[in-house]
């Protein structure tokens, strides 16, 4: 195995109904998290990228999110119609998609 030119992780932390920090889980994070595993599938994308579904990464409030790596840049609010521009733009072109950056106050991403 070598080593992925950059790795996305999506959040798909569930809470119980109720719960006061919410959760990805709650706002269809896992259909996210399918639709990568689709876009990595049909772009024939795994071997150059990882993919991998975590739990809570922070900013529960405004998720989904996601996080990539090596850059550490997180996205928030991220829903499937948004997946084509991230492959396309951030894991094939290297230009992280500014529009979905996670707020300065929750995380820097310094780009
Ligand atoms: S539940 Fe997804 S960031 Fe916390």
């Amino acid at each position: 195995m070598s080593k992925p030119e950059r790795h996305v992780f999506v959040c798909v932390q569930s809470r119980p109904e109720g719960h006061p920090r919410g959760s990805c889980g709650e706002k269809a994070s896992l259909a996210l998290f399918q639709g990568f595993q689709q876009a990595f599938e049909a772009q024939k994308l795994w071997g150059r990228f990882l993919l991998t579904n975590c739990g809570c990464i922070g900013p529960c409030h405004a998720g989904p999110s996601v996080l990539v790596y090596p850059e550490g840049i997180m996205y928030t609010g991220v829903r499937v119609s948004d997946i084509a521009v991230i492959v396309e733009e951030h894991l094939l072109g290297g230009k992280p998609v500014k529009r979905l950056f996670a707020e300065p106050e929750v995380w820097p991403n310094d780009v």
